[in-house]
């Protein structure tokens, strides 16, 4: 993901997040040098993943995909994309924050091999105050 795709980035992070990210906070990430990237078919975007790694750790901060693509194996094939990335550049557990209220979130990292390994309290905005974050890790090594 390059700067010049962050106005459709932002097309279909509002359509897909009820407390979206800025298009600073990509921009942001970009910058710091985090792992970033853009799923396009045939040249339209169907979603992206951001990623930071650091200290044999890699944290999966973003994964989306558009509705219209949903349900046929795209944030499957960007997670494991993003895995492999990591585990190259020496990673040796990836960890990621989810909604309780988004279950087939849940159970794609499930699916993916993650564990449910902590919960941060009241770590989201949410429409009836704050929601925990379930913390999830997969580990890397062989
Ligand atoms: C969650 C999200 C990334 C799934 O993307 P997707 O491309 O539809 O997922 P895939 O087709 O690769 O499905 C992989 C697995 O995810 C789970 N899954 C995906 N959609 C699901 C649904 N509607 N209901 C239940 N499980 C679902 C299943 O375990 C699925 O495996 P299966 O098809 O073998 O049952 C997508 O819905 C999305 O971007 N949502 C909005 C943003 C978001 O919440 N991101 C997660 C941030 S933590």
């Amino acid at each position: 993901m390059q700067t010049s795709d962050l106005v459709e980035v932002m097309v279909i992070e509002n359509a897909n997040y009820d407390f979206p990210w800025t298009q600073g906070i990509f921009k942001d990430c970009i910058k710091a040098g985090y792992t970033l990237r853009a799923l396009r078919l045939e040249g339209t975007l169907v979603g992206y993943g951001v990623m930071q790694i650091g200290a044999n750790e890699a944290h999966i901060l973003n994964l989306c995909i558009d509705k219209p693509y949903s349900r046929q194996g795209y944030a499957r094939f960007l997670l494991a994309l993003l895995l492999d990335l990591a585990q190259r550049a020496g990673a040796h557990t990836a960890f990621l924050e989810a909604r309780p209220s988004v279950p087939r979130a849940i159970s794609l990292y499930q699916r993916a091999g993650f564990n449910e390994v902590g919960l941060r309290p009241d770590y989201y905005d949410s429409h009836n105050g704050r929601e925990d974050a379930i913390v999830m890790a997969k580990s890397l090594t062989p």
